[in-house]
């Protein structure tokens, strides 16, 4: 009988052993502005309760009502996370990180799962990173959390982006709006995208996000949410235009800009690549005052975001960007017969506690053999051993690149390598 072929979920992949460098080099980039940021890492699990997602994202969101990975275990219902916001204001609110004092300046780096049609840029599986400042309701902290994502696409290199800005007003403007907006696309429904009738009724606000060519000319006409702001959200979009304007940062004002999220509140953003197709933001975020209380806590302003790093990694690509640099290892152990390969065993631990990386053939490969691996695993130097080398005490030290060799005492070469490496 066929043996069953496994394969992953669709919209899910492997990060295999040559990808994973890259992800390894973009995490350390991560981790480095976030520490000039002052921005403390937080990890939450994978899944979460289904009713905290609905409440935080938004009954009426696309997440919600169409892409949860949803599970039960016994009387309980979970989700795999489809963000990490509302799980890091439950974070909030259950451990009382209030009580650290100040405002709480956190980052997280994590798959996040969404059943959404796998195409270009768009994963069921896919990995974001992404920061929260709790806790403050000025707009210098809007403006750093966008400092702090653009920092680390000027260390990757990815330069040609637009940040798009809008300020989403709060519920009673944003009631008003919509009305508005509902006045507005009435008299042409029937002219609409079958999507964009169906948004008509469940949220309108998304008509504004739709991509389809017959939507766009209403869209463009459409009013927006700038003029329904009250005086105080109007100032505080006024005072993050203009601190986003002292930093050198520079925007394009976007006032049909909607989040996919419900929890949104005044300040809204999207970074945007060319680089990317339809799926075209590379990240996005906002301010969301509002959240923490809906979850159970006390009225606690707050202003995120996150970003797609396959996203991040599709533009290096079409950039030419190339994350990693060759992986070199430092010292190949090259063994001729069962002595050798003993003293090779022994010594490969007294190399690696010197912080070199060493390897050797552990299958009685042929000398030949050995140094096409040794070749492959991108060795910068080869030991040679055998039994003269063994008898005298010398072993032959060779610099692959510089196609050298010489003879040494084990120490002898223990000091060249090291000084070699620091
Ligand atoms: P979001 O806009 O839903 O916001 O996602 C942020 C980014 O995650 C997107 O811009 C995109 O790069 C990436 N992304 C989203 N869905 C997919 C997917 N299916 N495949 C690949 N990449 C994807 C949030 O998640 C909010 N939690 C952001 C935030 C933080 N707001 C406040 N704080």
């Amino acid at each position: 009988m066929a043996q069953p072929t496994f394969s992953t979920h669709v919209g899910m992949v492997d990060i295999l052993p040559d990808e994973v460098r890259k992800w390894h080099k973009l995490e350390q980039i991560i981790h480095q502005e976030a520490k000039k940021f002052h921005f403390e890492e937080i990890r939450t699990p994978i899944m979460e309760q289904t009713e905290l997602i609905a409440r935080g994202v938004g009954e009426g969101t696309d997440i919600v009502s169409k892409e949860m990975f949803a599970f039960e275990r016994g009387e309980d219902q979970y989700v795999l996370r489809p963000e990490c916001t509302a799980p890091v204001a439950r974070a909030f609110v259950e451990h009382h990180l209030e009580q650290r004092g100040g405002t709480q300046n956190l980052y997280y780096i994590g798959p996040m799962f969404r059943a959404e049609k796998p195409q270009k840029g768009r994963q069921r599986q896919f990995h974001q990173f992404g920061a929260e400042i709790i806790g403050a309701d000025d707009p210098a902290a809007d403006v750093d959390i966008i400092a702090f994502m653009m920092a680390i696409y000027d260390r990757v290199g990815i330069s040609n982006t637009t940040l798009k800005i809008n300020s989403v007003g709060e519920p009673e403007s944003r009631k008003e709006y919509i009305e508005a907006l509902k006045d507005y696309f009435r008299p042409h429904l029937d002219k609409l995208s079958s999507i964009s009738q169906k948004r008509f009724e469940n949220n309108p606000l998304r008509i504004l996000d739709s991509k389809e060519e017959e939507d766009q000319s209403f869209i463009e006409d459409a009013p927006v949410i700038t003029d329904f702001l009250t005086e105080e959200t109007a100032e505080h979009y006024q005072r993050v235009k203009e601190l986003l304007t002292e930093l050198d940062i520079s925007f394009e004002e976007d006032p049909h800009l909607v989040r996919g999220l419900d929890y949104y509140t005044r300040t809204a953003f999207e970074l945007i690549s060319p680089d990317l197709g339809s799926q075209d933001a590379l990240g996005g975020g906002g301010r969301y005052d509002l959240l923490i209380e809906e979850i159970g806590g006390q009225h606690t302003p707050a202003v995120g975001f996150a970003a797609g790093m396959e996203r991040l990694f599709i533009a290096c690509q079409e950039l030419d960007i190339n994350l990693v640099e060759e992986e070199m290892l430092d010292v190949y152990i090259v063994t001729l017969g069962e002595e050798a390969r003993k003293w090779g065993l022994e010594h490969l631990p007294k190399l690696r506690a010197a912080g070199l990386s060493a390897s050797m053939d552990y299958i009685g490969r042929s000398i030949k053999s050995q140094m096409k691996d040794a070749d492959r695993e991108n060795a910068r130097h080869v030991i040679i051993v055998g039994g003269n080398e063994l008898a005298e005490g010398k072993f032959t030290l060779r610099n692959m690149k510089a196609s050298e060799e010489d003879s040494y005492t084990f120490d002898k070469i223990l000091d060249k390598l090291t000084t070699d490496i620091n």
